[in-house]
């Protein structure tokens, strides 16, 4: 690999709040290591139509307490195609861009390392709301979307209480169950229903509401995934509206339903998301500066380390049994 003189940064995907200290943190390194860049607007379509801005060092002030994507996100379909990689790798050695960053999910690390095939190295930072990557203990944007979803149950809580009712929120997370599992904790949920856990209804809700009935609790806060009974769900039974009514019905309960929805990806991020994105931005800079491309970046036992991206996608996540352990004895 050739040295480098220019890099590139791009958002994809679904935007996560903190992914702004990302850029800011790739801006300042690279202005701190003698390197340039440019964003890349809305993604990989940014690059295949190439919609470039220079981001020189002061372009990024202002821009850390900010929500979303100072370089906007999309999904690219063309980007999934082989003849689509090679066009992007093209107006790379065009546009004089030597690497990239990418933010994003595993769908945006599949095509970092199509690209970095190619020959464009790149580096992977796992940036999504529902801490979903299976080679990283944290992605950036979990920590504000978990507090978002906390400070909403808070208040649900309050009219919940006042009129005794069960309140069941839908939260994100298609196929992971992190956030419904890390508010639960935080906001003293009854239950939570995520899609890595085979949930019986009769056993682990009803029975376990009935006896809290028999014991004198009034209200009850149940957080479902969106990857159970959210439109996307792939086995879905029943939506969340469903379940509320059907959980009013068997228990007789009156019950609410309150879909969440994107509210949960936007917002001030948090000082966590601020510093994992400033310290992940800063060694993805360092690792294209030392000649090192098609790398995740990743947070394993609360450090930084970075992997092969072909080795971070082929691995499985799961859901993480201590916290699930703790959920059911102290709820
Ligand atoms: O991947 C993050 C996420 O917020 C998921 O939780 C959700 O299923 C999806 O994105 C929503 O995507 P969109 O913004 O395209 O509706």
């Amino acid at each position: 690999m050739g040295e480098i003189g220019t890099i590139g940064v791009l958002t994809s995907g679904g935007d996560a709040p903190g992914m702004n200290s990302v850029i800011r943190s790739v801006v300042r390194t690279a202005y701190f290591n003698g390197i340039g860049v440019k964003g890349i607007l809305k993604g990989f379509v940014g690059l295949l139509e190439k919609n470039v801005i220079d981001m020189p060092v002061r372009s990024v002030s202002g821009t850390l307490q900010r929500g979303g994507t100072i370089l906007h996100t999309a999904r690219s379909l063309e980007f999934r195609e082989d003849a689509g990689v090679e066009k992007a790798a093209q107006n790379c050695r065009e546009l004089g861009i030597d690497g990239i960053i990418v933010c994003g999910g595993d769908g945006s690390f599949r095509g970092a390392r199509d690209l970095s095939l190619k020959g464009i190295p790149c580096i992977g930072i796992p940036c999504t709301i529902d801490n979903d990557i299976s080679c990283t203990d944290y992605t950036i944007g979990f920590d504000t979307a978990v507090n978002t979803v906390v400070d909403i149950a808070d208040k649900l809580r309050d009219t919940s209480q006042s009129h005794n009712r069960c309140t069941i929120i839908e939260v994100m997370g298609n196929k992971c169950g992190d956030i419904a599992l890390h508010a639960g904790i935080c906001c003293g949920a009854e239950a939570v229903i995520i899609p890595e856990v085979r949930h019986d209804l009769e056993r682990d809700i009803l029975n376990e509401m009935r006896e809290a009935l028999n014991q004198g609790k009034t209200h009850f806060i149940i957080l479902v995934s969106e990857g159970v009974s959210g439109e996307r769900a792939k086995h879905r039974a029943m939506d969340t509206h469903q379940l509320a009514a059907m959980i009013q019905e068997k228990t007789g309960v009156e019950t609410r339903a309150t879909i969440i929805g994107h509210i949960q990806r936007g917002g001030t991020p948090t000082a966590q998301d601020r510093l994992m994105g400033s310290m992940m931005g800063n060694l993805a800079v360092k690792l294209l500066r030392n000649g090192i491309g098609n790398r995740v970046i990743a947070v394993r036992s609360n450090k930084l380390v970075d992997y092969d991206i072909n080795e971070a996608l082929d691995m499985n996540k799961t859901i993480d049994f201590e916290e699930l352990q703790t959920f059911n004895e102290i709820s």
